[in-house]
């Protein structure tokens, strides 16, 4: 059962986060070009990709609780680092985005800063899962 979630969870993360990395990342290049043909898709793949992402936390804590680590101290701080992440998308690119896209904020610069914090915020928790530091489950 454990094997079965845990799968799920890395699944979800990589076909759920994956996109939204790739597309939050392209839509500050494609914002300072002329041409902004692009950018409702790229608004799209986040927004949808951010909502199949609440996934991931799921099949995460599901994975936790079946293992019995739940409070660990590196599962937590990644729980901690996976809201914030998840705050960053949902309060500040997600709407500086839609902003972008009506005309209100005309400089992507904040956006392309925000969302590279965000993508190191998922490389962050993709180290905790895989070293798990003081974990004592497993190598
Ligand atoms: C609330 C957030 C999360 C929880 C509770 C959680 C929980 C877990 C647990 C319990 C494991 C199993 C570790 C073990 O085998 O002992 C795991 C593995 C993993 N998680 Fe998460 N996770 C969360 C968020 C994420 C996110 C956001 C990502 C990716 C962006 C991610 C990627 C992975 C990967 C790649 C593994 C496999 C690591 C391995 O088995 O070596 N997780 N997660």
């Amino acid at each position: 059962m454990t094997k079965l979630l845990l799968s799920l969870h890395v699944v979800a993360a990589i076909l759920a986060i994956g996109p939204v990395a790739v597309a939050a990342s392209m839509f500050p290049a494609a914002a300072r070009r002329p041409d902004h043909a692009a950018l409702p898709l790229l608004h799209r793949i986040c927004r949808v990709y951010a909502l199949l992402g609440v996934t991931v936390p799921v099949f995460g804590l599901a994975t936790a609780s079946s293992l019995g680590v739940l409070g660990d101290p590196w599962l937590l701080t990644s729980i901690a680092l996976t809201a914030l992440a998840a705050a960053l998308l949902a309060l500040l690119i997600l709407p500086g985005q839609r902003r972008f896209l009506a005309g209100d904020s005309p400089n992507p610069a904040r956006l392309g800063m925000l969302t590279g914090v965000f993508n190191l915020l998922w490389a962050a928790v993709v180290v905790l899962m895989i070293v798990r530091p003081g974990s004592t489950t497993g190598a």
